[in-house]
């Protein structure tokens, strides 16, 4: 059998496409198997590690490196990384990638009417009121993966189907033992 390799599974996408629910569900599907992993995720670590940091693409960008120093010093000693930000900027998601091992880009996708009909914070909301500024999909801007890794369509599929897909992915990759048949 195969040995479980250090990564970083990087999800971007808008707030509310459905990130920290995957990476979530993800960690429930691979519970029992054994494997080390470490979730880092935007609202936690944006209370934390980053606190100090708002929402410009400076701070966006200083967010994301604080995250990829712990990201890299985590895959590289055989850790899985399962990260939920939204880094809406390829060239930092670029960055994140070639600083860290074995980075995976999955596109956490929903349109963005979607998202707005979803809109689980209530941010949106406020983001079209004009009460908060800088908001990504509605006066900030989303670069959209130009070739992700893996691309997870959450209008279309649901969490379950999306985090199997990944786990399947990471399997294919040998980046985690495949399953054994129970
Ligand atoms: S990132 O752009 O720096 O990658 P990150 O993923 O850490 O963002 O944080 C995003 C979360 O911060 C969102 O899910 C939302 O809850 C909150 N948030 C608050 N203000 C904003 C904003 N202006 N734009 C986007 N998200 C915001």
């Amino acid at each position: 059998m195969t040995k479980q390799q250090g990564f970083v599974l990087w999800m971007t996408g808008l707030s509310g496409a459905g990130k920290t629910t995957i990476a979530l569900e993800l960690l429930d599907q691979l519970a029992g198997r054994n494997l080390r992993l470490e979730r880092l995720d935007g609202d936690v670590v944006r209370e934390s590690l980053t606190r100090d940091l708002g929402f410009s693409k400076e701070d966006r960008t200083k967010n994301i490196e604080r995250i990829t120093f712990v990201a890299k010093l985590l895959s590289r000693n055989g850790v899985g990384c399962v990260c939920s930000f939204i880094s809406p900027y390829q060239s930092i998601r670029d960055d994140v990638r070639a600083n860290t091992t074995n980075f995976l880009e999955v596109f956490v996708d929903a349109p963005l009417d979607v998202v707005i009909d979803r809109d689980v914070k209530g941010l949106y909301k406020k983001a079209l009121a004009g009460e908060i500024p800088n908001f990504t999909g509605i006066s900030d801007p989303f670069e959209a993966p130009e070739n992700p890794d893996i691309h997870v369509r959450t209008d279309k599929q649901t969490v379950e189907e999306s985090a199997a897909f990944i786990i399947g992915e990471l399997e294919k990759r040998g980046l985690i033992p495949v399953a054994e048949l129970a």
